[in-house]
């Protein structure tokens, strides 16, 4: 595996590779729902890039950029046994110059739900991950359906500025009790990690419920705020897959998601129906 940390040394290394590219931008503290990306690429492209860069433009002012968890030491190591073949670990410095020509996130998307909780996050996402496209020049890049809104906005900047590469969703991976894979669970507490058990509970719960016949968005929230009643719901939202609210469920367009704070970690979970 080769460790590139510079834009010259990482444009060298592309320029090596003969073949299909596959792309997994991270921001570390890499865990098996990473991994599961990095085996998809390596499944269907000659190469696989990783990158790790906590991306400062879409922290907020107060958010956790210094606490971000960094390990970079584990990170390589993972890299390295699931056999990826460049590792992209830049500095700020290296990715973000002065007065540059930037992206938006689209601004009805960019800006509900999480873009409304985090105002300005998904023009940081969209405008770090154009910039990591332009370098590793990917013929596919992986993202987890945990994040869905940040993979419905940069299907559409691929799809808007017609990027020639492919986004593959795939799958959010869970502990066997249900709880989503996420770099900020490193954060709960073992006490919080229990109460956050529920988010996935009514998730499963709502599924249940549409299996069972029930399509209305307000009767499977209310359902869903009540089972959650101990943690700190930001909100339940039932949207089809470009993110409109739904006041039935469609099935095969709709995605269920919840954003909750428990103690003080904020964490987001979702069911693709
Ligand atoms: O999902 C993430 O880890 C980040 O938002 C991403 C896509 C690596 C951009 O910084």
């Amino acid at each position: 595996m080769q460790i590139v940390r510079g834009i010259e040394e990482l444009k060298e290394a592309r320029k090596t590779l003969e073949g299909s590219v596959g792309f997994v931008p991270t921001m570390g503290a890499l865990h098996h729902g990473h991994l599961e990306l990095i085996k998809r690429s390596k499944s269907e492209n000659d190469y696989t890039i990783v990158s790790i860069f906590v991306n400062p433009t879409q922290f907020l002012p107060g958010e956790d950029l210094d606490s971000y968890p960094r390990r970079e030491e584990a990170d390589r190591k993972i890299c390295e046994i699931a056999g990826v073949d460049i590792l992209f670990m830049p500095d700020s410095a290296d990715i973000y110059g002065e007065d540059e020509v930037t992206l938006k996130a689209p601004s009805y998307l960019g800006y509900i739900l999480e873009g409304s909780r985090r105002p300005g996050h998904f023009d940081g996402v969209v405008r770090v991950v154009m910039k990591l496209f332009g370098l590793t020049r990917p013929d596919r890049a992986y993202f987890g359906k945990k994040d869905a809104q940040q993979l419905v906005i940069l299907q559409k900047m691929v799809d808007d500025l017609f990027l020639p590469l492919q986004i593959v969703p795939v799958e959010t991976v869970r502990e066997d009790d249900g709880l989503a894979l996420s770099s900020r669970n490193l954060y709960l507490t073992p006490q919080e990690r229990q109460k956050a058990l529920v988010i996935s509970r009514s998730l499963k719960r709502a599924s249940r419920l549409v299996m069972a016949g029930e399509l209305r968005s307000e009767t499977i929230k209310e359902m869903m705020y009540k089972m959650m009643e101990e943690i700190e719901v930001e909100y339940v939202e039932i949207v089809d897959r470009a993110f409109r609210p739904l006041d039935r469920v469609e099935i095969k367009n709709t995605i269920i998601l919840v954003a909750a704070r428990v103690g003080k970690t904020r964490l987001i979970d979702n069911i693709w129906l």
